[in-house]
């Protein structure tokens, strides 16, 4: 995993007000939890006192509660009470569980894992998807790191393939380029396949400038979207829960008719299509091995894996970055 950056984790559906809920999350039992206000709150699942999981307990007013002797834990990951010590006695500061800052935004709740820090980065969402456009989300759990997952949507060279009677179809398998950019942790990537002529691809400076938005955007560390129009979006949030095992949040973006209501409907029935597709790309990459991806592993690649490469250089560089944990 990367360190210091914001990952989208949850939807907030999926943390109710009136208890915690445990997950594992970057490869950490987590616990999710929300404060009178409704904001939400993540903690490590272990109490300090004698390691009960807190996401067994429950909220009490802006806390949350361990089931096994009652200790409370504010917001901020300091332990307010202990009961068998009495209301009198003052909490000695060991008493602590450790505290991830957490955003709700965009219909996601992200996580902040890394080193705390004044004034953490923005969020690390799409500019031209703003939060009014309608949409509707599945989610599918894949025993694969989450790399596996987010390189499939970046590899244009198995649509012919994998997709052959969907989006795939019409058996476009030369693949000209591809043009890749990444600029702030942000790439993006063109998309030229065509059915081989007998001609050779096209190398990426020998295809002109694009006027068009890329089709492919890819933001660190998690999340991907494809603009397949000003209308309509894919986007997938690739949730990483431990080393062999990723939650995919699949969401679809339509403004078909202009009326919310009708659109979410179309988005739910698009995503019965998606669901399709996306079983399509499952089944190969699970077969996948190993089960993550490194910038030096031994794959032999070729020039349509150049958006793969870019992923994994970037990818490579900002771990040797941050330095978290210790
Ligand atoms: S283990 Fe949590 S209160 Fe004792
Ligand atoms: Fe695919």
């Amino acid at each position: 995993m990367i360190p210091n950056q914001w990952y989208v984790v949850l939807e907030p559906s999926e943390v109710p007000r009136d208890r915690p809920v445990g997950v594992v999350r970057l490869g950490e039992r987590l616990v999710f939890w929300r404060d009178t206000q409704g904001r939400p709150v993540c903690q490590r699942d272990k109490c300090a006192h004698r390691g009960a999981a807190l996401s067994a307990g429950k909220v009490v007013g802006d806390c949350v509660e361990c089931p096994f002797h009652g200790l409370q834990y504010d917001a901020t990951g300091r332990c307010q009470f202990i009961p068998a010590n009495g209301k009198v006695a003052q909490v000695p500061e060991r008493f602590q569980v450790h505290t991830y800052p957490t955003q709700e935004a965009h219909g996601f709740i992200w996580l902040w894992w890394g080193e705390p820090r004044e004034g953490l980065p923005p969020l690390p969402w799409f500019d031209d998807l703003d939060d009014s456009f309608p949409h509707a989300t599945f989610k599918d759990h894949w025993t694969v790191h989450y790399s596996r997952a987010i390189e499939n949507q970046l590899d244009v060279a198995h649509l012919p393939f994998v997709h052959y009677n969907t989006i795939g179809r019409g058996g476009r398998t030369l693949i000209d380029g591809p043009v890749v950019k990444l600029e702030n942790d942000r790439l993006q990537v063109w998309v030229y396949n065509r059915v081989d002529d007998g001609t050779a691809p096209l190398k990426p400076p020998d295809i002109p400038e694009p006027e068009t938005p890329a089709l492919l955007h890819f933001h660190f560390p998690n999340i991907w979207q494809n603009r397949l129009g000003e209308r309509m979006r894919v986007s997938l949030a690739f949730v990483p829960i431990d080393e062999e095992n990723t939650r995919l949040y699949l969401r679809f973006y339509g403004r078909f008719l202009g009326v919310p209501v009708l659109d979410r409907l179309l988005c739910t029935l698009s995503n019965l299509g998606n669901r399709i597709i996306l079983g399509q790309d499952k089944r190969v990459v699970l077969t996948q091995q190993p089960k993550r991806t490194e910038l030096a592993m031994g794959e032999k690649l070729f020039q349509a894996d150049r958006p793969i490469v870019a992923y994994r250089q970037r990818r490579e560089e900002l771990r040797e970055h941050g330095r978290w944990p210790r």
